[in-house]
């Protein structure tokens, strides 16, 4: 295949282009470097380009003539999304919208998104299947939630095929540590776990009186390499002609906040430093997947099921990769 990869510069796309070139396939990254980097475009052609730019992107798709687009190019922070929601629904809606638009004009071909879990809101069941009610909390959900309704919408006037791929909590780096997760600032809880042991820096745990187990949130924690493999899966499936849908991407099992401070606390031989802060507003207390139908459609099962195996992987790129990660 030949793949146009739209943020192929980020933790996600990175780990997905270079399963990409693994398998042989053909990939060219489409990136701004709005939160990207160019050290992350390892495997294939680099494109400079916005999502929104309608002409650039139409000048790389006619020019590679992709057999299907990857896309996940977005902003990513929920809590930027409500200081901020102009930027969000511009780069998320209108970028997605103009890819949509562009393989309306230049030949409709298969297209997977990067969803996310946060269309769901606060879900009344966990685990969450893909029938769960929708019901975004924030503009960062909502921009998540109108690029679904817009790809069936252009699947319905124009043909164009689509998997939506909603994933839970994006976790862990590539084994020999050649691409990893790197957003500034992070906001994600196991590199800022494990940030607060390498600098010696508090970590902030967001409530710790919730209806859980040992009071801490739980999420659904699955690793990077099993998601790039969904959407190699996902790109072949919608070539065989089969029917577009939203699946979900997850391990089907929680993990609590406070059970990834001491899986941190044993892989490294260390204790974490934190401060009880607060619940933040709009934060489930459980957010696990019922990844069901990822095993149905797609025949995709994680390979790390473990979370310390995840958290080891994150550990050595973060450890490898100090400077430029953590600034030391
Ligand atoms: N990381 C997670 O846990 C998680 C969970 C659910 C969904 N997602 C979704 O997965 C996708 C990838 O997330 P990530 O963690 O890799 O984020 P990331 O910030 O590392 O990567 C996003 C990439 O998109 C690029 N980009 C952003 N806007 C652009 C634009 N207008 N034009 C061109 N390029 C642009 C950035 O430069 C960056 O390289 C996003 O769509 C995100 O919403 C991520």
């Amino acid at each position: 295949m030949k793949v146009l990869v739209t943020g192929g510069a980020g933790y996600i796309g990175s780990h997905t282009c270079k399963l990409l070139a693994n398998l042989g396939h053909t990939v060219i990254t489409y990136d701004n470097l709005s939160t990207g980097h160019r050290q992350l475009v390892k495997w294939g052609d680099f494109i400079y380009g916005d999502i929104r730019d309608e002409a650039r992107l139409r000048y790389a798709v006619h020019k590679y003539q992709p057999d299907g687009l990857i896309h996940f190019a977005s902003f990513i922070s929920v809590g930027e999304s409500c200081s901020d929601p102009g930027s969000y629904y511009e780069n998320n809606i209108l970028g997605s919208l103009r890819i949509m638009q562009v393989l309306r004009d230049e030949g409709v071909r298969p297209l997977v998104v990067s969803g996310s879990a946060a269309v769901y809101g606060l879900p009344d069941m966990v685990p969450v299947a893909e029938t769960a009610a929708l019901n975004p909390i924030n503009p960062y959900g909502r921009t998540k939630l109108v690029m679904e309704w817009m790809l069936e919408d252009f699947a319905q006037a124009h043909k164009l095929p689509w998997l939506a791929l909603r994933y839970f909590n994006a976790a862990g780096a590539d084994p020999s540590a050649e691409t990893g997760e790197w957003h500034e600032p992070e906001t994600h809880l196991i590199p800022n776990v494990l940030t607060a042991i390498l600098k010696g820096q508090k970590l902030k745990v967001f409530g710790t009186d919730y209806p859980t187990q040992d009071g801490t949130c739980i999420r659904d924690y699955i690793h990077v390499n099993d998601l790039a493999w969904a959407h190699v899966l996902g790109l072949s499936y919608l070539l065989e002609n089969k029917p577009s849908m939203s699946i979900n991407l997850g391990t089907g099992s929680g993990v609590s906040v406070k059970e990834i401070i001491r899986a941190v606390e044993e892989l490294t031989d260390k204790k974490v430093p934190f401060l009880v802060m607060p619940r933040r507003p709009g934060d489930p207390a459980s957010l696990v997947a019922d990844p069901t139908k990822a095993h149905k459609i797609l025949n995709w099962t994680p390979e790390f099921l473990n979370i310390k195996d995840i958290i080891a992987t994150a550990l050595n790129w973060l450890s490898l990769h100090q400077e430029n990660l953590l600034h030391i």
